[in-house]
């Protein structure tokens, strides 16, 4: 386990801690970690404090093979339909975590520094296709949207996700599928 793995695990345990409104998925780490951590090679004694968390193995990150043709496309569609709420790279809102007067959220970050990472593929469809129409303020685009846009658009926002964050969302998050 590197020191930046180790690191980004302190962020991400942050992170999770801090998503307060949507409970968030699996990524309850240390009870899901396997107990085989045991046969991964022992390294600092400082680890053996950690919650055990696979390693992002080379595979996971080779699986990032996203379409370069589907970014290309879902890029188009998020500057026309989201980029005005979301920010033009996804980086949300300033005090997206703060409620506004009429109690609704902030578009929040979708470039991985918020938890929209914390969703799988189908959650993420979901959230687009309904919304939050009412309460959150996020619009529904079932309807507006063809589903190819829709899919596109979520290729996009993944591209725009750090490896790290993309290497735990698919061993965590996609990989149980569990939201
Ligand atoms: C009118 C402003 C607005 C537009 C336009 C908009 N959103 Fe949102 N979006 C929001 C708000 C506000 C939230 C937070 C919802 C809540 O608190 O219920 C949100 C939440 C989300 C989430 C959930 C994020 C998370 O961390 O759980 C996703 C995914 C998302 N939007 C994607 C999109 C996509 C894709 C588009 C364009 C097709 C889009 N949004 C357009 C305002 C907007």
């Amino acid at each position: 386990m590197s020191a930046r793995y180790l690191l980004l695990l302190g962020v991400i345990t942050g992170l999770v801690a801090g998503c307060g409104e949507s409970s968030p998925p699996a990524v309850a780490l240390p009870s899901t970690a396997p107990a085989q951590s045991a046969a991964a090679p022992a390294t600092a004694a400082a680890d053996s404090a950690l919650p055990a968390l696979p390693a992002p193995s080379p595979q996971s990150i080779a699986a990032r093979k996203l379409d370069p043709e589907r970014i290309k496309r879902g890029a188009a569609v998020y500057s026309t339909n989201c980029a005005s709420c979301h920010g033009p790279n996804g980086e949300g809102t300033p005090n997206w975590r703060e409620q506004g007067a009429d109690g609704r959220y902030p578009p929040p970050p979708l470039n991985g520094s918020a938890h929209d990472w914390h969703h799988s593929t189908a959650t993420l469809e979901r959230m687009i296709r309904e919304g939050s129409p009412g309460i959150g303020g996020m619009p529904a685009w079932d309807g507006k949207l063809t589903n190819q846009e829709i899919d596109d658009v979520i290729v996009w926002i993944k591209s725009q996700w750090p490896d790290e964050i993309y290497d735990i969302w698919y061993l965590e998050i996609e990989g149980k599928q569990k939201h």
